[in-house]
């Protein structure tokens, strides 16, 4: 056993990894984003600069794990790529999901969530996860309905496009795409209640502060008695539907569940948007997605729209900064981590490290189409190992079917035209927000 330390950054290398990465990242909403600060990140091109940073640590440092010079709990930051793996397939022991940070925002709205649940009850709130979103499956059982449900909100969505000239801005798409959302996990009666998801926009807007705010009690017993109304209904042809048949223990918490897939659609739609922009900038592969859904039968997998989605999530990450905890002492190569280290692994510096991959900065989906999930090089948009993303596959038939409605028969152009800096490389940080689009008529 090598007892040696791992090595420890210097107090100004610390000071530039907060500066540079953990400072952007948090400032820009971690649970839910703020779009000034968003914006100010592409301004500034933040992601591209804190992805340098971890190229010069680990030029200094070697492979790590990095140890942060902070006080109070231990940091490390994850250098290498097989470690990426390593610290994956070790959730939830010995690297918890769980940690202080993540427990404290997400506590706000899900206490009883599995990704913040240590213990006995995390493999059953796992399995619950699991179960409903048919995590294995790339065509969850309620595809038919699901892709019905999808084809009338792009049907409505097209509408209001043509009453505004032929215009597709993130507001118009993001109300769409949440009317579409409260139908998936709720049913048809869920459609129109913002309400709803005002209230988890609200809670998630208390847990970007994680513990600095005091939690709003009454606020969430307000939305947990709103939500259970639908998940009582269980509307045939929803995710409410399966949660009610699905087995469940004293632990299991379902409706602890549900917040965060509500959380988590909401990355799904910037994605959905993000992904459109490429197709509109790269013609060439907009035909290949427009001749795979002419080819594809009525439930479609749609792998090379699927592979697009999952570009955009590469390229931009809704999830930048993957967090775990080490719940005992950890050996590794260099030295001991001690336990209750906090874990870092900033996703950007693997998918965006031009040194290593040659396609850092292009428009590859050929990389997704030959891989899939099991990529050799850690590219992690859904995480990877144990504690991987069980709304993968729900995400990918959802976003892929609805990109697939908004490019078919018609042409999808970027305003302005070179928005994405096509043919250079692909720029650090693609503010959704802002995105326009016009559709021909
Ligand atoms: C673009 C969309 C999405 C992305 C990029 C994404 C990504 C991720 C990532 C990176 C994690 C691991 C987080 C961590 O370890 O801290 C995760 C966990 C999780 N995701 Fe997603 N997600 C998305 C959408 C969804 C949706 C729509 C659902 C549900 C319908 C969902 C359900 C979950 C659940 C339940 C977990 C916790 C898993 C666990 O505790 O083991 N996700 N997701």
């Amino acid at each position: 056993m090598n007892r040696a330390s791992l090595p420890v950054a210097s107090v100004q290398d610390t000071l530039s990894v907060l500066s540079d990465i953990v400072i952007p990242t948090v400032a820009k909403g971690p649970i839910i984003r703020r779009p000034k600060i968003v914006a100010l990140t592409e301004a500034l091109d933040l992601d591209t600069r804190a992805v340098r940073r971890m190229q010069r640590l680990r030029d200094t440092y070697g492979p790590g794990p990095l140890m942060l010079r902070v006080p109070g709990q231990p940091r490390a930051l994850i250098l290498d790529p097989e470690h990426v793996h390593r610290v994956l397939a070790g959730s939830p022991e010995p690297f918890t999901t769980a940690s202080f940070e993540k427990r404290a925002a997400l506590s706000h709205f899900e206490p009883k969530g599995a990704l913040i649940t240590r213990g006995p009850a995390r493999p059953d709130r796992r399995r619950f996860n699991e179960e409903v979103l048919d995590h294995e499956s790339p065509m969850h059982r309620l595809s038919a309905q699901l892709l019905a449900v999808v084809a009338e909100e792009a049907d409505e969505l097209l509408k209001t496009v043509r009453r505004r000239r032929y215009a597709l801005e993130w507001d118009t798409f993001f109300a769409a795409w949440f009317r579409l959302v409260r139908r998936v996990v709720f049913g048809d009666g869920a459609r129109d209640d913002t309400k709803l998801t005002d209230m988890i926009f609200k809670l998630r807007a208390d847990g970007n502060w994680a513990f600095l705010k005091p939690k709003n009690k009454g606020l969430r017993k307000r939305f947990f008695r709103r939500m259970h109304r639908y998940l009582e209904r269980a509307e045939p042809g929803s995710l409410a539907h399966v949660m009610a048949h699905t087995y469940a223990t004293k632990q299991t918490a379902p409706d602890h569940q549900v917040p965060q897939w509500l959380f988590a659609f909401d990355p799904a739609g910037m994605t959905t948007f993000r992904s459109l922009a490429l197709l509109a900038s790269f013609p060439e592969q907009a035909e290949r997605a427009r001749q795979e859904v002419r080819e594809s039968p009525p439930l479609p997998v749609l792998p090379f729209l699927r592979a697009t989605v999952l570009e955009s999530l590469r390229l931009w990450p809704t999830t930048p900064m993957v967090l775990r905890q080490s719940t005992r002492e950890t050996q590794w190569e260099e030295g001991v981590m001690p336990a209750e280290t906090g874990v870092l692994i900033y996703a950007p510096f693997f998918h965006r490290d031009e040194t290593r991959l040659p396609y850092a900065h292009r428009f590859a989906p050929e990389v997704w189409l030959e891989h899939g999930f099991s990529q050799p090089w850690p590219l992690i948009p859904f995480s990877q190992g144990p504690a991987i993303c069980p709304g993968r596959h729900l995400v990918l038939l959802l976003t892929s079917n609805m990109l697939a409605h908004l490019i078919t028969g018609r042409e999808v152009w970027l305003r302005p035209l070179n928005r994405l800096g096509v043919p250079g490389p692909l720029p650090g940080t693609l503010n959704n927000y802002d995105l326009r689009f016009e559709l021909s008529r």
